[in-house]
């Protein structure tokens, strides 16, 4: 396995690869690798040639207000995981490579980017779509895995390529969780113990909409179900703010405010909620 901290390094290598007829598999990260990343790893690892993992903590994507400085690393140990892995090589950018002075150039994606994670973090998406096209362009691979974890992101970045033709395929894959079913997430070792035993009641939450929206013959609305949700995670005294419990079209993330339009269609049940500093989001899909 490979470092490469260069652009002119990696885009020189990812061209010669192509020639070559490799596949290249793409998996972008913030490090600090747990095992939601390292699934994504395995399917990169299992379709691709030759597997790339970006590590890098984009500081376009975090508002001032947000966790950058924060944000946990540790790349001794992202290293080994990625090694053990089957990683190839791995991206590890500075902030003057990713970003020198004078850098000016930003993709946006509009409408999908509205409600939900956009709404309450002002500028998030354009860092990611922005920081993932730069990857995309570094890279150059035939395929990229994201994680539902991220519904919103995922659903952005496929956006993203379609609409600029980027000549890759995003892959997304199932969130993997701990035992009791908190999605995990590198932000999850910031939870104290308190903290961490409320947290899966967001899972819970989630659950208890898919039960409900799964009975054939389930007749209250979706006002009803995102009450009984808010008290679940309210009953938990850790859980210091929901920041929204979102019922949305899987396809087009328009908010439904009724189940009488959502007949055989695909509802994506997110949520955010803060416990103190830590802010935690994970989602459901429900067929109707
Ligand atoms: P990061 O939070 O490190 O996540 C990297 C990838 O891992 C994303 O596609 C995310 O959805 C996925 N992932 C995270 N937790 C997961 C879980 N529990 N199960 C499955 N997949 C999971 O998302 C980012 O970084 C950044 O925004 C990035 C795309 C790298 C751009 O900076």
């Amino acid at each position: 396995m490979k470092i490469l901290r260069t652009i002119a390094s990696a885009q020189k290598l990812t061209t010669q690869l192509r020639i070559k007829n490799k596949v290249i598999g793409f998996v972008p990260t913030m490090g600090y690798l747990h095992n939601g990343h390292l699934s994504l790893i395995r399917e990169a690892r299992k379709k691709a040639d030759i597997v790339f993992v970006s590590i890098y903590v984009n500081p376009l994507q975090f508002a001032p207000n947000e966790d950058l400085s924060r944000y946990p690393r540790d790349f001794i140990r992202d290293e080994m995981l990625c090694r053990k892995g089957g990683v190839d090589y791995i991206f590890y950018p500075s902030n003057e490579m990713m970003y020198p002075e004078g850098y000016s150039t930003y993709a946006i994606v509009e409408k999908l980017t509205d409600g939900l994670e956009g709404k309450i973090r002002p500028g998030h998406f354009k860092g990611v779509t922005t920081i993932v096209l730069k990857l995309l362009n570094i890279v150059q691979p035939h395929f990229s895995v994201f994680g539902q974890k991220d519904a919103q992101q995922a659903a952005v970045i496929s956006k993203m390529v379609r609409d600029l033709n980027v000549n890759t395929k995003i892959k997304v894959l199932q969130t993997v969780r701990e035992a009791d079913g908190l999605a995990m997430s590198s932000r999850n070792v910031y939870l104290t113990k308190e903290q961490r035993e409320d947290a899966p009641f967001l899972y819970r939450a989630l659950q208890f909409a898919k039960r409900k929206l799964e009975l054939e013959n389930y007749n209250k609305d979706i006002a009803f179900l995102h009450g009984q949700m808010s008290k679940l995670i309210k009953s938990r005294k850790t859980a210091t703010k929901i920041d929204y419990i979102s019922f949305n079209d899987y396809e087009t993330l328009r908010e439904i405010s009724s189940l009488k339009n959502a007949k055989n269609s695909k509802i994506l049940v997110s949520l955010a909620v803060r416990f103190g500093k830590v802010r935690l989001i994970d989602n459901i899909v429900i067929k109707r």
